[in-house]
């Protein structure tokens, strides 16, 4: 008979909590597709005390003993992109231990040492949770997708951002209102402003971008921009013209280069970016010659993101002395691609400005964007302040970034702006 499968589990919050109740329901079924008995055999978390809502087994008060039990995979649910989750992940693969994980913070910033050790050691390191949540996504650029490469990888990342902007646009409430609710939720992450910031969309970015173009994870190359600036009226204008606005991770291969960006977009209403809600994910996949793919579910919470952590740990337990490369080649094989002038793309622009109405703003304010070589397709000017602050919005024709930034400096400078004008891409 063969052994059982033994798993240690570090970190018992939201997705820890998921995956434990998940192997007590479906272990046996789960089991037989491992080929062998998954057993629980090791836990640790920070509070011994706390009450979790299943029985805990094999405490250890110190994460790290997980990485010298007997465990066959040690499966690190804390967090962080170093600390007590790195030693963690470190020590288990050095002592020869499969890692499972969900921490994107850690692979985006350390993961071409962590495969070369993990591939040294010849054991595994999953992270399909790391990505989209419940959504297949890394399996899928790993093992599937891959025959005709991939051009382009695009998606809203975060579930705790389009839980906030789906929110906002179908409520009103205040941005500070939702983003309490999806902390309450169990999606945000222990630091939020990783989720509004976009510092979370671009880690899992360059996780997807490494197993779709074959270089090793580069997050110092993505332009970072996120939600905190986005307004009601935002939503509200993107509405009137037919968008919605979503935080999107884009990564495309141009060339011997690579574009990587995370920033707010409007995307079309009808479209399917758009009618992805809530804390949902989706993914879009350009593979060349095979066409365009579209993935979507839960991206966040405790069932989706125990989903793909188990999916892993079955597949560990099934591959066992085999591992598949952690970034779908040898981590020898990873290249770095310089990055792309990702400013030079143009599209149309939704500005925003918060100017005081008072006569010859407007006319600066055209002046500026014709200077600077930016045409305005429309302009809405809603309701009339003489002298108080209002909103002026203008859409204009296909444009580089470049160009939009370089009026939106000028025009930034004067004192009859009150605020840094918004500026978002939108789909053309
Ligand atoms: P939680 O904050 O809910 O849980 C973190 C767990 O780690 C808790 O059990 C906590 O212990 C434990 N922990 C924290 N610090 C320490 C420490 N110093 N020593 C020992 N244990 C510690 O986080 P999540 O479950 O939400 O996230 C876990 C990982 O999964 C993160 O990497 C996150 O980015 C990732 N992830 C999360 C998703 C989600 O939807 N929540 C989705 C995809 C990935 P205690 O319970 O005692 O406080
Ligand atoms: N904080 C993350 C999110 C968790 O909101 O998407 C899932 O990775």
């Amino acid at each position: 008979m063969t052994t059982p499968f033994r798993i240690a589990i570090a970190g018992l919050g939201t997705v820890g909590s998921g995956v434990v109740k998940a192997l007590a329901a479906r272990g046996d079924d789960l089991s037989h597709r491992a080929g062998r008995a998954l057993q629980i055999t090791a836990m640790s978390a920070r509070d011994k005390t706390r009450a979790r809502g299943f029985e805990i087994t094999g405490w250890r008060d110190d994460p790290l003993a997980l990485a010298d039990s007997d465990a066959d995979v040690v499966v690190e649910l804390i967090g962080g992109d170093e600390g007590i989750a790195r030693s963690l992940v470190e020590r288990a693969l050095s002592n020869g231990k499969h890692v499972v994980t969900a921490n994107k913070a850690l692979l985006a910033k350390h993961g071409l040492a962590l495969a070369k050790l993990a591939e040294d050691k010849g054991v595994s390191l999953k992270f399909e949770a790391a990505a989209a949540g419940g959504i297949p996504i890394v399996k899928v650029l790993r093992e599937d997708l891959i025959a005709h490469g991939v051009d382009a990888v695009k998606g809203i990342l975060n579930g705790t951002c389009n839980y906030i902007l789906t929110e906002m646009e179908a409520s009103g409430r205040s941005f500070a209102d939702v983003l309490q609710e999806a902390q309450a939720k169990g999606y945000a992450e222990a630091d939020p402003t990783l989720d509004v910031g976009g510092g979370d969309t671009a880690h899992k970015l360059c996780l997807l971008a490494s197993l779709a173009f074959g270089t090793a994870p580069d997050l110092a190359s993505v332009a970072v921009e996120g939600i905190t600036h986005i307004t009601a009226d935002d939503i509200a204008f993107a509405s009137e013209f037919g968008f919605r606005i979503k935080l999107l991770g884009v990564a495309r291969r141009i060339g011997e280069r690579i574009d990587q960006k995370v920033h707010p977009a409007m995307v079309r209403a009808r479209g399917p970016l758009a009618n992805v809600s809530g804390a949902a994910n989706g993914v879009s996949v350009d593979a060349g010659e095979a066409g365009s793919f579209f993935f979507s579910g839960r991206g966040a919470g405790e069932a989706p993101t125990a989903s793909a952590v188990i999916a892993d740990i079955v597949e560990a337990a099934a591959e066992g002395d085999q591992p598949s490369p952690v970034f779908g080649r040898s981590a020898a094989s990873l290249t770095r691609l310089e990055p792309a002038d990702g400013k030079a793309q143009v599209t149309p622009w939704y500005l925003r400005f918060e100017v005081l109405d008072v006569p010859g703003v407007l006319a600066a304010i055209a002046g500026h964007l014709s200077e600077a070589g930016v045409s305005i397709e429309s302009m809405i000017q809603r309701g009339r302040s003489p002298g108080e602050p209002v909103a002026i919005v203008m859409i204009t024709h296909e444009t580089a970034q470049a160009a939009v930034e370089r009026a939106l400096k000028a025009i930034s400078a004067s004192d009859k702006v009150r605020t840094r004008p918004c500026m978002i891409p939108m789909e053309a």
